[in-house]
């Protein structure tokens, strides 16, 4: 019965939904009722979307959907092609979408239309994260009561348990913040009701459930852990009680001890912008392919944190901080165009990048980069080091794109996010990339939940070794001698038997 009123009103549509991704998919339609429980609310969607991933893989589960080259492969897996599904994939993502010229969608809506629809803290302000959380488990924009319900529930799993204070005290103050951060989730672990559910033999289309209960757990505790790390990291240790009248990402600042109205608005749209960004990338990626082998959210999340750390992910917005104040402490607080080009003409010419620019989907300048040079033109047009983020936005690409070799030469997300914190005087650049795995968790624990109601199986590509590679690019009548020979180079004690044609 509830399937058949599911399947109904996800079909039929109403106003105030998020538009279909696909052409003619039964995609999230509006909910049967007005709930404010997000809970209850995902529990009317899932059944519908469960018929639906059904009825795909009994139609087309043998449909052809593109082929691979050996430099995609090779390459990092980058662009696996689907025919006519734009920009190709590789694995099931619901909650948003990379388009490589236009950006990231959330459910199908760009972040101007985030800022236009979802409900704000302050009057024409910016979006609060909990909307966004609602959105991308929902696929629908929520109401105003929706939110402050989200607010509300999130306020009361807030609690972080003695413990993980014991252990982040144990770990030196220059410890870097985000080893600190994959720690404390680590040790918020004990608090697993999906490790617990499991260990009691739940049924495997209720894991959802548990999986549900340990996210909104652990979006709740991150602020929270993310000010705690912050604190005793650079503030001695003199931890700030949460308020009870503020929001999630308000809360944030103000537990980190940042209290301009200006601060709080900029820690709400940084929160919504860094939250998602597909599935493909090396957090995204990390923590579902960690997840599908049914480990539960903290482990999930966790690996997906270490994954963050790397310099070329989100450790580049600490990068960029680093290398704007060696640019600065070289050229001084304003340098001319010239010499700035010259710099990063240096940058390079010494064998590193120049962080914060480039992307491997995008190909131009990152909406959220975007996002953020409106917010600083509204909050902090004379700040100096904001025009300097502005000439590198002139200079840079022009110089990327002289070496030929760099796909996209335009700015991403981490050019900038930097240069807001600064502003409001959050100048520890170490810190930087926890802000982002705070948000990261909106999306990457969204789609943990949706993964596990499909009941996604566990993610295992096949690998291939370089001689079985170069056995099915040989011409055809050396492929048996080369597969062979590839097979035993590499220590193996039969041919891979591989495809006839060149395309593997
Ligand atoms: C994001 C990034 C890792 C994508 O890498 P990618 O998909 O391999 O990018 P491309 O296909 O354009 O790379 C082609 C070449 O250009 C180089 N390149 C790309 N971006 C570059 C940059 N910003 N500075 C210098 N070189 C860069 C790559 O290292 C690669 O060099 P190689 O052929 O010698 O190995 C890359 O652009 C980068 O390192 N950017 C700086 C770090 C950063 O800002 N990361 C945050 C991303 S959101």
């Amino acid at each position: 019965m509830l399937l058949k009123h599911a399947v109904r009103t996800l079909c039929v549509g109403a106003g105030g939904q998020v538009a279909a991704a696909a052409a003619g998919a039964c995609s999230l339609r509006r909910l049967c009722t007005d709930t404010v429980d997000l809970k209850k609310a995902l529990s009317e969607l899932i059944p519908a979307q469960r018929e639906r991933l059904k009825a795909l893989r009994k139609a087309h589960g043998k449909r052809v959907v593109g082929e691979v080259t050996v430099e995609q492969i090779v390459g990092g897996m980058r662009g696996l092609p689907v025919m006519g599904a734009g920009g190709g994939g590789a694995m099931l993502w619901e909650t948003s979408l990379l388009d490589p010229e236009k950006g990231i969608r959330f459910r199908g809506l760009s972040i101007p239309e985030l800022q236009a629809k979802l409900p704000t803290a302050v009057e024409g302000g910016q979006p609060l994260p909990e909307g966004l959380l609602w959105l991308l488990l929902t696929g629908q924009v929520p109401t105003k009561p929706q939110v402050a319900a989200v607010t509300e529930e999130l306020r009361h799993r807030a609690h972080v348990p003695p413990h993980v204070l014991r252990l982040l005290n144990a770990m030196t103050h220059d410890t870097h913040p985000m080893t600190q951060l994959s720690v404390g989730v680590m040790a918020l672990q004990t608090g697993s009701h999906f490790a617990a559910a499991y260990r009691r033999g739940a049924r495997k289309d209720l894991h959802w459930e548990s999986v549900y209960e340990d996210s909104m757990d652990l979006v709740a505790k991150l602020p929270r852990l993310a000010a705690m790390i912050y604190r005793h990291s650079y503030k001695g240790g003199e931890h700030i009680q949460p308020s009870m009248s503020l929001d999630w990402a308000g809360n944030l600042a103000h537990m980190m001890g940042y209290e301009d109205p200006g601060c709080l608005e900029m820690m709400r749209m940084y929160q919504t912008i860094h939250s998602d960004h597909e599935g493909g990338n090396v957090s995204a990626h990390t923590t579902h392919l960690v997840g599908s082998a049914l480990s539960d959210p903290y482990l999930s999340y966790a690996a997906g944190m270490n994954g963050l750390a790397g310099p070329l992910h989100g450790l580049a917005n600490q990068e960029v901080l680093r290398w704007l104040k060696d640019l600065t402490a070289k050229l001084g607080p304003r340098p001319d165009k010239e010499a700035v080009r010259k710099y990063v003409q240096d940058t390079l010419a010494s064998g590193k990048v120049v962080p914060g620019y480039g992307h491997a989907v995008l190909r131009k300048t990152d909406p959220r980069y975007i996002c953020q040079r409106e917010f600083a033109q509204k909050y902090m047009p004379d700040y100096p080091l904001f025009k300097l983020v502005s000439d590198l936005y002139e200079v840079v690409p022009e110089v990327l794109g002289k070496t030929g070799k760099i796909k996209n030469p335009w700015p991403n997300v981490d050019a900038h996010s930097g240069v807001l914190l600064q502003y409001y005087g959050i100048s520890e650049e170490n810190f930087y990339t926890v802000l982002f795995g705070v948000s990261r968790a909106l999306g990457v624990l969204s789609q943990g939940i949706w993964s596990r109601a499909l009941g996604l199986p566990i993610e295992r590509p096949k690998s291939i070794t370089m001689a079985a590679l170069e056995a099915a690019c040989a011409p055809a009548e050396a492929r048996p001698v080369a597969a062979a020979e590839g097979a035993a180079a590499e220590g193996g004690t039969e041919a891979i038997p591989m495809p006839a044609s060149a395309a593997v």
